[in-house]
C-alpha cells in the first residue's frame, strides 16, 4: 500500500516510515523541512535498509499535492505536517492557522483532484480542554484555549463537515496524548529547535548538559506530588497506531475518532526521577509558577481503539526514557544539518 506522509520528516513521521516500512507499506514523505533536517532520512535508511521517497514541498501547494498524489498511485495519505508550539501560536496566529487549517484544506482539495479519499488527521488531546473528568474518552465536550489547539479543533469540524458531505471517504481523527521517546536504536528521536517547550525534551537537555535545570511549573495542583499529571505515550506505539488505523479504517468508509494514549497518568516528579534512573544523571530541577493554560491532569480511555483497531499502547515508562536518554546522549545536539 502506498502512502503519502505529510510531515514525515518530522518526530512523529520519522517513526512512523519506519514501523510502516517493518508492516509491509511503503511511504512517500513530502516536507517543507521547516522544523526538520534532511539528514532524517539517512536515519531511516540506516534502521530499515531502505531509501524512503522524499519530495519536498509544502501542503499549501495545490498543483504541487496533486501531481505527487497522481504520479504515485497513492491510496491513503497520513497528514503530520503542520505548526505545533502553542506559546508560538498565541504569537503568530494566522501563521498557525494558515499552516494548520488551510494547509489541510488545501490537502483535502487535492486529494479529491487526485481521486484519493482515504486520510488520517494528526489532532491533539488539546482538543478536550480542561475536561471535568479522567480518563478522557472520544465523546467529551471539546474546546481550545489558544489558536494551536483551535487550529486542531477547526479542522477536525471541517474534515467532519466534509466526511458528511463525502460519505464514500475514510476520514480518521487520531488524537494523540503526550508523545515521547524515540526510536529504540538511539538513531532517531525528537529534535526540537531552540528551547523546547515539552517536558520530555527538556529534561533530556538537561541530563545531557546542555541546559543548567529543569523548571517544574507548578507544584501546587490537585495531583499525587502536586505537579501536573500527563498520559505519556511512547511514539514507537503511536506511530503502530498509525498502522492500526489504516488497517482497521483506512479502507472503511466514514469518520472514524480514536483517542492514542497510554491510559495512565505520570507526574513531573515521577518523569524526572525515571529519567534520573534511565540515564544515571541527576536532574536539577526548580519550582516555578504554573504555565498560562495548563491543566492538572489529563489521560486517556483509549479501549476504543482497542476494540476498533486492535491497537494498546505496551511500551513503558522506563522504555520511553532509556529511548529518550539513548538518542539524546548519541545525539546531543540532535540530528546533523546535512544529509551523512
Ligand atoms: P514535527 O514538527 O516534528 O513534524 C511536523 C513536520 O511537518 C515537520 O517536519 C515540518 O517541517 C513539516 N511541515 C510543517 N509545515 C509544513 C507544510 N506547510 N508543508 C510541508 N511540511 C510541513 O511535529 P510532530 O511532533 O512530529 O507532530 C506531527 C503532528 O502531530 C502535528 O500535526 C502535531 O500538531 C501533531 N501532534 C503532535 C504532538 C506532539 O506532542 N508532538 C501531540 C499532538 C499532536
Ligand atoms: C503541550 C501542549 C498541548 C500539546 C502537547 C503536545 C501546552 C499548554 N499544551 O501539552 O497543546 O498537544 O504539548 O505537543 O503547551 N512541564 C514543566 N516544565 C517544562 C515543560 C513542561 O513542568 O519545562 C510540565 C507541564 O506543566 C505539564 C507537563 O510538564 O504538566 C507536560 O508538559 P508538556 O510536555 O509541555 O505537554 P502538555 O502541556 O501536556
Amino acid at each position: 500500500m502506498k502512502v503519502l506522509v505529510t510531515g514525515g520528516m518530522g518526530y512523529i513521521g520519522s517513526h512512523t516510515c519506519i514501523q510502516m516500512l517493518a508492516a509491509g507499506m511503503t511511504p512517500i514523505i513530502i516536507d517543507n523541512l521547516y522544523n526538520s533536517k534532511p539528514s532524517v532520512l539517512g536515519r531511516i535508511k540506516e534502521v530499515t535498509g531502505v531509501d524512503v521517497q522524499f519530495i519536498e514541498g509544502d501542503i499549501r501547494d495545490k498543483a504541487f499535492l496533486t501531481k505527487v498524489l497522481k504520479a504515485n498511485d497513492i491510496q491513503s495519505v497520513i497528514h503530520f505536517a503542520g505548526l505545533k508550539a502553542v506559546g508560538e501560536s498565541v504569537e503568530k496566529p494566522l501563521e498557525y492557522y494558515d499552516n494548520n487549517v488551510h494547509g489541510t484544506l488545501v490537502l483535502v482539495d487535492a486529494m479529491r483532484e487526485a481521486g484519493v479519499s482515504s486520510l488520517i488527521f494528526s489532532s491533539s488531546a488539546t482538543v478536550y480542554g480542561d475536561p471535568a473528568s479522567v480518563p478522557i474518552k472520544e465523546d467529551f465536550p471539546t474546546s481550545a484555549t489558544n489558536p494551536y489547539g483551535r487550529s486542531k479543533l477547526i479542522v477536525e469540524e471541517c474534515l467532519t463537515d466534509f466526511q458528511h458531505a463525502n460519505p464514500d471517504w475514510s476520514i480518521t481523527l487520531l488524537r494523540y496524548f503526550n508523545p515521547v521517546g524515540s526510536h529504540p536504536s538511539g538513531k532517531l528521536g525528537e529534535d526540537p529547535q531552540g528551547i523546547p517547550n515539552n517536558l520530555m525534551p527538556f529534561i533530556a537537555q538537561v541530563a545531557v548538559g546542555r541546559r543548567e535545570h529543569l523548571s517544574i511549573f507548578g507544584n501546587d495542583y490537585p495531583t499525587i506530588d502536586g505537579t501536573g499529571v500527563r498520559d505519556y505515550i511512547h511514539v514507537m506505539d503511536l506511530a503502530d497506531g498509525h498502522i492500526a488505523a489504516l488497517n482497521g479504517v483506512g479502507a472503511k468508509a466514514g469518520l472514524h475518532t480514536y483517542n492514542l494514549g497510554a491510559g495512565k497518568g505520570y507526574s513531573v516528579l515521577e518523569m524526572v526521577q525515571a529519567f534520573e534512573k534511565a540515564s544515571g544523571n541527576p536532574i536539577a530541577y526548580q519550582f516555578a509558577p504554573r504555565r498560562a493554560g495548563d491543566i492538572a491532569e489529563c489521560w486517556a480511555d483509549s479501549s476504543k481503539a482497542e476494540h476498533d483497531l486492535g491497537w494498546k499502547a505496551t511500551r513503558t515508562v522506563d522504555e520511553m526514557t532509556q529511548d529518550t536518554w539513548r538518542w539524546q546522549s548519541h545525539n546531543p545536539q540532535g540530528y546533523p544539518d546535512e544529509q551523512a
